[in-house]
């Protein structure tokens, strides 16, 4: 006992800790979400919470499932790799009852540039043009058919639309 004669300060300080962490645990309990650890280190009812938002995206199977056509023109074309939905939104809706929801109509002059927008940040190898030179206010797709757009291949491009029709031959760059 002698050894703690003179100790009582460190008892002291020692309450002062056990108070401390009695608070934290106390106060931790009040905050913490009943269900976080539940199965990690996150809130267990996270799960449902997410699963029960709204689903935004039908995925680019479901849109080619119904527009094959597009599909066929797309897989021939530069536009291979990007989804119908980065192009036209989110089309949940749509995809579940086409004949209601329809899709609005796309503005090329924003759309595209939104990609191909030269900008030194991207990479030499991704085509890009300085619209405002390149296209002289036209929308994109006066000359690009959207869903395969490349025009020096020929056939791609002339087999596609009648919106290619539209400017004279003169009016390409
Ligand atoms: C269940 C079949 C079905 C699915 C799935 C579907 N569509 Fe459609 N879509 C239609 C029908 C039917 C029309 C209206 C008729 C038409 O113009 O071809 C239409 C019209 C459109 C139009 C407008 C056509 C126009 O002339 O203005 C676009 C754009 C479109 N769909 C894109 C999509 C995208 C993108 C997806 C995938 C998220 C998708 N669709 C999924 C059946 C479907
Ligand atoms: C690079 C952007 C882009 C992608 C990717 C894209 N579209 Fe389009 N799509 C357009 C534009 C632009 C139009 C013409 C303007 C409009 O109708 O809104 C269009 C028109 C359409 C139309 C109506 C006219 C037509 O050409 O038949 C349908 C249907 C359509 N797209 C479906 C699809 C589907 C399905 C996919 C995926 C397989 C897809 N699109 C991918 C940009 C795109
Ligand atoms: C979501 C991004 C995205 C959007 C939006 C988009 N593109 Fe593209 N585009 C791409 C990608 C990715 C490629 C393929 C690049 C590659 O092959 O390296 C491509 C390729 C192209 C090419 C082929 C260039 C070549 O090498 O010959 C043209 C032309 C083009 N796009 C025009 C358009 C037009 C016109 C629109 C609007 C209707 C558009 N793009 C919208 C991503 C996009
Ligand atoms: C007046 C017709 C016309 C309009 C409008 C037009 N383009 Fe083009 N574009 C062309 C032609 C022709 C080519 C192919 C020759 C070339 O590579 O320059 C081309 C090539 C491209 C390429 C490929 C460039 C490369 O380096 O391979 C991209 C990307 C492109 N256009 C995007 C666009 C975008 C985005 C718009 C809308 C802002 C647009 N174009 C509007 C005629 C047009």
């Amino acid at each position: 006992m002698n050894a703690f004669k003179d100790a009582g300060h460190i008892f002291r300080l020692a309450a002062v800790f056990v108070c401390g962490i009695l608070v934290f645990v106390g106060v931790r309990a009040v905050l913490v979400p009943k269900s976080f650890g539940q199965y990690g280190h996150y809130r267990g009812d996270a799960l449902a919470e997410i699963a029960a938002r709204p689903v935004n995206f039908a995925g680019h199977q479901a849109c080619e499932d119904c527009h094959s056509d597009v599909l066929d023109k797309k897989k021939a074309g530069k536009h291979v790799h990007v989804n119908c939905e980065a192009c036209h939104g989110a089309q949940a809706k749509h995809a579940e009852d086409p004949a209601s929801v329809q899709p609005a109509k796309l503005d090329t002059a924003v759309l595209c540039v939104r990609c191909h927008e030269a900008n030194i940040a991207k990479p030499k190898s991704f085509p890009q043009v300085a619209s405002a030179d390149h296209s002289s206010g036209l929308p994109c797709d006066t000359c690009h058919q959207p869903h395969s757009p490349a025009i020096d291949t020929g056939e791609t491009a002339q087999a596609t639309t009648p919106a290619t029709t539209k400017v004279a031959p003169g009016g390409t760059k």
